[in-house]
């Protein structure tokens, strides 16, 4: 399967209540991979753009806990918008997926559980290089 094929918006458990709804993330049953870290974006200005990279290893879902934004994913074969806006609903993307985040509405918080710690050498902060490194993967 292409790495884009692995991509997918999973539905996470919702239990519903007149007192508000719950949602629960439980690690290698609802997510294929266990969670080493959590990490947040809050307060970003409109028309910011985040992302921007790849990472060589990482497994990671992205949730929009609060408001919306667009995930754009590029396995360097073919590109995919994706709109993320329910705190129930989380983008799993496997490695080398390169992504840019953008469209957040005000008041976006966007989080992402991550299958590692962090590591600046799992990341191609360069396209060619990682258009590069899917070419001699292929
Ligand atoms: P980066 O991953 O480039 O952010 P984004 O993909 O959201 O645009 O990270 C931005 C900065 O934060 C960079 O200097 C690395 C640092 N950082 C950490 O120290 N730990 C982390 O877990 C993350 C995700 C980033």
């Amino acid at each position: 399967m292409s790495q884009m094929g692995k991509c997918e918006v999973i539905s996470l458990p919702k239990i519903e209540d007149q007192r508000g709804n719950l949602t629960f993330i439980e690690q290698n049953r609802h997510i294929p991979f266990s969670i080493q870290r959590v990490y947040y974006l809050y307060d970003v200005p409109g028309g910011a753009e985040r992302g921007g990279h790849a990472h060589k290893d990482l497994q990671q879902l992205i949730i929009a806990m609060s408001g919306s934004f667009d995930v754009v994913l590029n396995d360097g074969f073919e590109k995919k918008r994706i709109h993320l806006n329910r705190s129930y609903q989380g983008l799993y993307l496997p490695k080398m997926i390169w992504r840019e985040l953008d469209n957040f509405s005000s008041g976006a918080v966007c989080m992402v559980l991550a299958s590692n710690l962090y590591d600046e050498n799992d990341y191609y902060r360069d396209y060619e290089e990682f258009i590069q490194a899917v070419k001699e993967t292929r």
